[in-house]
Formats: C-alpha cells, sequence, structure tokens
C-alpha cells in the first residue's frame, strides 16, 4: 500500500469543527476581490429592474451614485461599468460621446470617490449599433475588424478622459487590446489607465439575460465570427499570451463556471492578474432554481463564486458582488 498523503491516513480530523475548518481554508473569498457589473442608461428617470436578472438594475446616474456608496460601504472597491444609451447608430457613434451616458457615470463616480474606488469602463459597441454587434458591419454583414478596433480606441480614449482606471475591451477583435493601448499612450493616458482584456470571451449562450439589461442583443445573426467556439480550449490559452503580447494589465476569462478549466490554465501560462466574469446565465440559473426550491440559492451562490477563486482567478465579476460581500462580512 502506498502511504497516505494525510498524517495516520485521518483527513476528518481537519473538518470537525467549524473552527478547525476555518483554520484550514485554503480559498478566501473577500469583498476586495469582487467587481460589480453596473449598467447605466441614458434618458430614464428612475432605475428599472431587469426581470431576468433579480437584483439588478438599469440605474440613473443618480441611482447608480447610491448603488456604488452602498458597495463601497460593502467593502466591493471596483465597479465595471456599462452604458445603455438613448439612441443607437451603426457604428455605435455614442460610444465615444464625451458627454455619453456612461461618460456621465464615469465622472459622477470620480466625484463621488476620488480614487477610492476603482473604475473600469466596458469598450465595445453593441450597446450603441443599432444592429446589436460588437462593431460596423461590411455589405456582407459581417464585423469589419479594423474599423472596429477604431471605434474602441476612440472610446477607450473618451473613458479615460472621463476618468477609468482601466478600460475593457470585450469585442474579441483581433488587435483590440494594441489598437486601444497606441490611442490611450497617443493620449497621453499611459501612465494612468490600464486595460483589461477580455482575451479569453466565449460564444455563449449563458448571456443571454446581459442582453436584456444592455440592450445589445444582435439583431441578426451571432457572435460566432468573433467569440471563441466553447469547445476551444487552447485557442483560448493562445488569446491570453496574445492580449499580453499586445499590453494587457489584467485578463478576464468569460463565462466563468462553466469554464474554470480556462481560468486555471489561463492563469497558469501568463502569471498575470486575472479576472473571471461570472455572467448574467451563470447567475440568473441560480436565483431561478432558488426560486422553484429547487436548491439553496445563498449556499450555490456563495459555492460557485468561491470556486471561481479556487481555480486560480485573481478577482471575481460578478452581478452578486453586494450581496457575497455582505455575507461575508456576517462571517
Ligand atoms: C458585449 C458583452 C456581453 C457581456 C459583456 N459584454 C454580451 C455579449 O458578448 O453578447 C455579457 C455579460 C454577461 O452575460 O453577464 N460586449
Amino acid at each position: 500500500m502506498q502511504p497516505s498523503p494525510f498524517p495516520h491516513g485521518r483527513p476528518r480530523r481537519l473538518r470537525r469543527t467549524p473552527a478547525v475548518r476555518t483554520l484550514v481554508r485554503q480559498t478566501r473569498l473577500t469583498p476586495d476581490r469582487l467587481i460589480a457589473p453596473l449598467f447605466v442608461k441614458e434618458g430614464i428617470t428612475e432605475p428599472q429592474p431587469v426581470a431576468s436578472m433579480p437584483g439588478v438594475a438599469q440605474h440613473t446616474v443618480a441611482s447608480l451614485r447610491d448603488e456604488v456608496k452602498d458597495l463601497r460601504a460593502a467593502g466591493v472597491g471596483t465597479v465595471l461599468l456599462f452604458g445603455v444609451p438613448a439612441t443607437k447608430d451603426a457604428d455605435g457613434s455614442q460610444a465615444w460621446n464625451d458627454d455619453g451616458v456612461l461618460q456621465q457615470g464615469l465622472r459622477a463616480l470620480r466625484d463621488d470617490h476620488g480614487d477610492g474606488v476603482a473604475l473600469i469602463a466596458d469598450t465595445c459597441l453593441d450597446e450603441y449599433t443599432s444592429h446589436g454587434h460588437c462593431g460596423p458591419l461590411r455589405d456582407d454583414g459581417t464585423v469589419d475588424n479594423d474599423a472596429a478596433n477604431e471605434a474602441y480606441a476612440r472610446a477607450a480614449v473618451s473613458q479615460a478622459g472621463a476618468g477609468a482606471d482601466l478600460v475593457a475591451p470585450s469585442g474579441m477583435m483581433d488587435g483590440q487590446v494594441a489598437a486601444i493601448r497606441a490611442a490611450l499612450d497617443g493620449a497621453g493616458f499611459a501612465e494612468r489607465t490600464g486595460i483589461m482584456a477580455y482575451c479569453t470571451k466565449y460564444a455563449s449562450a449563458l448571456y443571454g439575460p446581459f442582453r436584456d439589461a444592455a440592450e445589445c442583443a444582435p439583431q441578426f445573426g451571432d457572435r460566432t465570427t468573433y467569440q471563441l467556439d466553447p469547445a476551444n480550449a487552447d485557442e483560448g490559452v493562445r488569446e491570453a499570451l496574445a492580449d499580453v503580447a499586445e499590453g494587457a494589465d489584467i485578463l478576464l476569462v468569460k463565462p466563468a463556471v462553466a469554464y474554470l478549466d480556462l481560468v486555471w490554465r489561463v492563469k497558469q501560462a501568463t502569471r498575470v492578474p486575472l479576472a473571471a466574469y461570472h455572467v448574467s446565465g451563470e447567475y440568473a440559473m441560480v436565483h431561478a432554481a432558488a426560486e422553484r426550491g429547487w436548491l439553496d440559492g445563498d449556499r450555490a451562490m456563495a459555492e460557485v463564486l468561491t470556486s471561481i477563486a479556487r481555480a486560480g482567478a485573481d478577482v471575481v465579476i460578478t452581478y452578486a458582488a453586494g450581496w457575497m460581500a455582505r455575507r461575508l462580512a456576517e462571517g
């Protein structure tokens, strides 16, 4: 018989009481490892709840300010902001409007908190284009990669000017990180604005509820010509390595729970700070099952968020950030 890896073959000694289990607990989720994604919508006077995402709303600038104060009080110091504009066009030009709703939100939060919170801006076009794709279209209906990159670069510079600490390109265009880095450097943001790159983002059915919240469902087709095929792991790692070479400061794997293997592999391959996005569908599934009484929603949510950290994510982006932070504070 092989010698036991546990002292005298008795691993249960360390599981006997809550105090002993706490002592040897390996992964600790803390509020400062959580990022809350938030939606700010132009042209509304009251926050609008998102039906498919319990606890999530489209915010006015005023309600956004209140929400971030509450999050900060709970220990969540980073938010990822999505703008939902009142008008859309084929180019998505509101994305680089210096007075656009996302830019207004960034400025308001910077006014409220100074550098006391980290502000991340989503840098993509699908919330801004009339067709819902992540870049401008060619005549044949495909997304024009390099034109999208030019638009992302303009949007990123506008967001940096409005106070974003990091911009987060989520469109999966080739070369998007390099294009944005060059634009930020050229506009004087070399030393102050970083890039959190959605490097390993899959063409997933788990984004469904988000598309209600951000009003960005593609009006035709899908995103399979730019987002990764869910079956491909090696390609996900290579995308991460490419983004590091292009200048990404933080990497991002998305979705998280269904792609924990990629969380682990990207971390091992890069040793770069890593975020994982617990996406809208992953959040909604737990709520939906809990509503039916099919599982204990609180325990399930805490378990999956801990699992994302255990797999190697330094930070977890989740709609449950505020809830989880408050639960952690209760002990
Ligand atoms: C689009 C974007 C999406 C999400 C974040 N940014 C949707 C998509 O790619 O279709 C999804 C996030 C979620 O589901 O929570 N730029």
